[in-house]
């Protein structure tokens, strides 16, 4: 039997929660039971090495405190937290990969800390309330995935009065850039295009069958997948044509369940300081651990999704491209709002809708009797 470190044997071994429903575990969970995705998280270590700077810098908060990790995956925030000196750890993971988790407890000899329990959070029953949630819940520019929803679910039914949340804060932000992946995919769309015209010359040809009617059809499909669908990149600082803008900021221990999964939409002010043209905005988010007021952290820690020369994060960055790209010169101002929903058919995945106007900063030169040229646009986004 395996040395349980001195300490109290598990009597949490016997907790379990449910299975996801079988459309969640198809649509999003069934990656995450693979070791491989799990080990591509883990060797992002901007993301790993935060939160264990966040954790092991905080030993004093952790100490002889009771730790829950939501969506525990390979166990490793469970792992940091009992090496911080919590006295206990449950470490709940909804896939099968928490036997893995199981395993790697044991293995490092601190099985008589965490307790792995396999279901949702939202089905888990535990005998104690939590000092401190840990949980690393972000998805493409923070939001996608809506895993947030389950540790707000476990934040009001196990979190102490005065405990903590690692990470405590989320921050969205939104920036101009330049991207020549914007031209890139409009040459891929437009050979689509062509390659539809001679696909259909073909059938009508071989099969004697006419699809022109479905031209329109066809063209829509395209134009969403390419110009419609946010695309991750891990873009250069170099890339960004004016310092981005903060739109949202969540305190997470105030947040409620129903603010989050309503829909919203925000005001930004993008001003321009590099050469135009604005080929599309990049959206990218950071986290902060900075404990709870009656817990707080004593060394803060951000994890930032940035664009960064030296050290990018699996999350890299959305980038919505513009088609057509915007015209603005330094100094010219881009304004609006961003509205961001789920989507009705997945709430796993989001729509974004980019409402602005360019404001250059001089007049522009006007021909006599010629219509100013409205530069108010809408711009239509799903974040697959
Ligand atoms: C982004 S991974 C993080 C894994 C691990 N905590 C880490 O930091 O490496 C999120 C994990 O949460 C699990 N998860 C998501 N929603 C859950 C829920 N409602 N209940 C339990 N586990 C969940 C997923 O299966 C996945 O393994």
């Amino acid at each position: 039997m395996e040395q349980q470190n001195g300490h109290a044997p598990d009597h949490a071994a016997d907790l379990k929660g449910k299975d996801p429903d079988a459309t969640d575990f198809a649509n999003y969970f069934c990656t995450y039971a693979f070791l491989f995705h799990q080990k591509e998280m883990l060797e992002d270590h901007k993301r790993t090495g935060a939160y264990y700077t966040a954790i092991m810098q905080n030993q004093a908060q952790f100490r002889d405190k009771v730790v829950l990790d939501v969506g525990a995956g390979s166990g490793i925030l469970a792992i940091f937290a009992a090496q911080a000196g919590a006295r206990k750890v449950y470490a709940v993971e909804a896939t099968a990969v928490a036997q893995h988790a199981r395993k790697l407890v044991q293995h490092n000899r601190l099985g008589g800390i965490i307790s792995v329990i396999q279901g949702t959070i939202e089905t888990v029953e535990l005998p104690e309330k939590v000092d401190i949630i840990v949980s690393e819940w972000m998805g493409y520019f923070l939001l996608r995935e809506s895993m947030l929803d389950s540790v707000l679910v476990a934040r009001d039914k196990f979190l102490k009065p005065g405990g903590a949340l690692y990470p405590s804060h989320a921050r969205l932000y939104v920036a101009p850039i330049r991207s020549n992946l914007t031209h890139q995919r409009q040459r891929e769309f437009s050979n689509a295009m062509e390659g539809w015209a001679g696909f259909t010359n073909d059938m009508q040809r071989y099969y004697g069958v006419r699809m022109d009617c479905l031209n329109d059809a066809f063209h829509d499909e395209q134009k969403q997948y390419y110009q419609q669908t946010s695309a991750w990149a891990d873009i250069s600082p170099q890339q960004l044509a004016g310092r981005p803008w903060c739109f949202k900021q969540y305190d997470l221990l105030k947040v409620t369940q129903q603010e989050i999964i309503d829909s919203f939409k925000e005001h930004f002010e993008l001003q321009i300081v590099e050469a135009a043209p604005i080929e599309a905005f990049a959206g990218f988010f950071d986290v902060q651990f900075k404990g709870s007021p009656e817990n707080p952290a004593s060394f803060e820690v951000l994890l930032s999704t940035a664009p960064d020369p030296d050290c990018g994060t699996h999350w890299g960055q959305q980038v919505f491209h513009l088609y057509p790209p915007i015209n603005a010169q330094p100094g010219d101002r881009i304004s609006g709002d961003i509205s961001i929903s789920r989507k009705k058919e997945n709430h796993r995945l989001m729509r974004v809708i980019f409402q602005h106007r360019t404001t250059p900063n001089q007049p522009q030169p006007q021909a006599a009797g010629m219509k100013l040229q409205s530069t108010d646009r809408t711009d239509f986004y799903s974040i697959e």
